[in-house]
């Protein structure tokens, strides 16, 4: 098996070739399988695709990790410029997320459309609850259970529920995992569910406890001291080969995990491309 993942949508980027854009998005090539995994929140998924000589005509799939704007934002425009598409999700990606700026203003950091939305623009819906196989060897986790006492979904989400504002738990955030001869590659959006919850859960499943590689959001950017230790002390029992930290894991998390884990963890950041 062969795993090729770039990196088309990041906050940031070291190219002066490509746009920076907060959010996340990725293709994934297993073999002559490609993915798309998440979209991004505007338009740099277009611009930098272009940029990077990517096909976009030609995924098969598209996997959302979770229904935040900055994963969600590029998805029907994807849908209605290249046309019907397998997407892979949670069923609660489409719940409303007022954030919370003080006073009476909110952003509503959801994804902004519907399931009938969705349909309508060409989606053919496959909502994953739980872990399910897309192809053989490639996975989508489901709802991760939150096993440990030291991560949460890393800020003060809100979701409005039958009219009523309550906290968000983030249910849907859901991971890619790919079984790699060498060991398993979780690729996350935000990893609402913590970045050790996700890791166990994709191990627990695939009856695997090698991790070769975890590419994504990791959500460390509010993390206290403490949960950062944590989490590091956890990484450090998998000896994970590669641990490539982007979009909303923040710069001092990063910088502390690169210190204490050394050159495994990479900045993941616009452009990068990864072979396994
Ligand atoms: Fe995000
Ligand atoms: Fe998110």
């Amino acid at each position: 098996m062969k795993v090729v993942i770039t990196i088309l949508v990041e906050n940031t980027t070291p190219s002066p070739a490509l746009i920076g854009e907060y959010g996340f998005s990725a293709l994934i090539e297993v073999d002559d399988y490609r993915i798309l995994f998440d979209t991004g929140s505007a338009q740099a998924l277009y611009y930098n695709a272009t940029q990077l000589g990517i096909d976009l005509t030609r995924v098969d799939a598209l996997v959302i990790s979770h229904g935040h704007f900055d994963h969600t934002g590029g998805l029907l425009s994807y849908l209605k410029q290249y046309g019907p598409r397998p997407i892979y999700a949670h069923s609660g990606m489409f719940a409303s997320r007022p954030l919370p700026l003080g006073g009476n203003n909110y952003k509503d950091i959801g994804c902004g459309f519907s399931q009938d939305e969705l349909l309508k623009a060409g989606a053919e819906l496959h909502l994953r609850d739980e872990f399910s196989s897309i192809i053989p060897g490639v996975y989508i986790s489901g709802t991760v259970p939150r096993n440990n006492n030291f991560e949460d979904t890393g800020g003060k989400f809100k979701e409005v529920v039958n009219g009523k504002m309550q906290d968000d738990p983030l249910a849907d955030d859901s991971a890619l995992i790919i079984e790699h001869p060498e060991g398993l590659i979780i690729v996350s959006g935000c990893a609402h569910a913590g970045i050790i919850n996700i890791i166990e859960h994709a191990c627990h499943q695939t009856g695997k406890s090698k991790v070769l590689a975890f590419i994504g959001g990791t959500h460390l950017i509010s993390a206290s001291p403490q949960r950062i230790e944590q989490t590091i002390s956890a990484l450090d029992s998998f000896s994970i080969s590669k641990i490539i930290v982007s979009h909303c894991t923040g710069f001092y998390a990063a910088a502390r995990l690169y210190n204490a884990l050394g050159e495994c963890v990479i900045k993941g950041e616009t452009g990068m491309r990864f072979e396994f």
